[in-house]
């Protein structure tokens, strides 16, 4: 049966190209990179190289990027790192758990979180950050794209709002990262986290650019690596495949695939939007297209239970996600469409679609095919949506 894999938000798969840099670093060039001797050298070399490579894909300098272990430590480091009791934080109710979570954990520790809600759209209103800000409030917090719908939050603007008021502002790039260019100068932010495994890099890996002068505490204590930020022997091939990743990607976004890829996915959602009882969720603010990165699209179906079009589409050969997330054994609907405002029928009636960069024409005719007769069947079985949808 053919596969096509449209989770891309989950994670993406290697690139060759990553998959060949990386490999003399598991092998014969297995140094550790704090040691003298050559062996050493090679590795911290290696290092070296990458982390200017990713100093270009932020467009900071070197010495202010970290090598982490991925979006999750990026997320937790910024707020762990710079809040202390008595401190205000602002995020948003969009943001992924790995924000969160991190968030109820310091409120044990006398931080106060005030969780902006976004538009019915999925966007952020930076208005609303400016509401929130006290005097007291030492870190804004907010995602670039939001993994779920795609939508690019207004970081920018937020950025300059932030400045204004001197408050630290952390970026969670994980779902920007090689969809859209990133620059933390332009974005004005002080950290901001990213993840190789969403990039066609290896999991488990990743970076935070941290502002030259930022105060923040490590989360890691140990060995003096990463100028005392991270400690912990780096991981030399999970590095050396970020660098070559964010190389691939600073191509792939000038060279035409992101316009190609947005195209794909106009063409797969204009289509599923022909089904009855279908929408995009964060697609239009006020009649004005919402900006979204070019692979992502999340569409409710009313009457349907996304988990059972999920498995359905599994057996099918299409991999996608829905709008449900499995807590302690129960089901509950996304906090993300809830936050937009959807109800909670709604919410679990949603798929997102996330296509790699390397989706085809074919890609999309497969998932084309498989949808309407997999909606139709459940719908036909569903007793709510007997006859209701015309
Ligand atoms: C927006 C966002 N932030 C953070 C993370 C966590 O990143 P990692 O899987 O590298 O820990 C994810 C992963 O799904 C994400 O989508």
């Amino acid at each position: 049966m053919r596969r096509v894999y449209a989770d891309a938000n989950a994670t993406t798969p290697l690139l060759p190209e990553v998959m060949e840099a990386m490999r003399p670093y598991w092998m014969e060039r297995f140094g550790n990179a704090s040691s003298i001797h050559f062996d050493g050298q090679q590795a911290r070399a290696a290092v070296n190289r990458a982390r200017e490579t990713l100093a270009g894909f932020l467009n900071c300098h070197a010495a202010e990027v970290v090598f982490n272990s991925g979006g999750t430590e990026g997320d937790n480091t910024a707020i762990f790192g710079l809040l202390r009791p008595g401190d205000h934080f602002i995020t948003t109710s969009i943001e992924h758990s790995a924000i969160l979570q991190a968030a109820l954990r310091v409120a044990d520790r006398g931080v106060e979180t005030t969780f902006v809600a976004p538009h019915a759209s999925g966007l952020i209103a930076p208005e609303d950050i400016q509401r929130a800000i006290r005097p007291q409030t030492r870190l804004i917090s907010v995602m670039l794209a939001n993994n779920e719908t795609g939508v690019l939050q207004p970081v920018e603007e937020i950025g300059k709002i932030a400045g204004a008021a001197g408050v630290f502002f952390h970026i969670d790039a994980v779902q920007g990262a090689g969809k859209v260019p990133l620059d933390v100068r332009r974005f004005g932010c002080h950290l901001c986290s990213i993840s190789t495994h969403k990039m066609h890099g290896p999991k488990g890996t990743g970076a935070m650019f941290v502002r030259r002068g930022t105060p923040i505490e490590p989360l890691l204590v140990g060995g003096s690596h990463e100028r005392r930020q991270r400690a912990g022997t780096e991981n030399v091939p999970g590095i050396v495949g970020l660098a070559k990743a964010a190389e691939l990607a600073m191509q792939t976004l000038e060279d035409g695939t992101m316009h190609r890829l947005a195209a794909l996915r106009d063409r797969l959602e204009a289509d599923i939007l022909r089904i009855p009882g279908t929408g995009v969720n964060g697609a239009w603010d006020g009649g004005e297209p919402v900006p979204r990165v070019a692979n992502t699209t999340n569409i409710f179906f009313d009457q349907l239970e996304g988990e059972a079009l999920v498995i359905a589409l599994d057996l099918k050969g299409v991999s996608v996600s829905g709008g449900s997330a499995c807590h302690s054994g129960a089901t509950e609907p996304s906090h993300v469409l809830m936050a937009m405002g959807l109800n909670k029928a709604r919410a679990r009636a949603s798929l997102r679609f996330s296509l790699l960069k390397t989706a085809t024409e074919a890609d999309v005719d497969y998932i084309l095919q498989v949808v309407p007769e997999a909606v139709e069947h459940l719908r036909a079985l569903s007793p709510v949506a007997a006859g209701t949808l015309g």
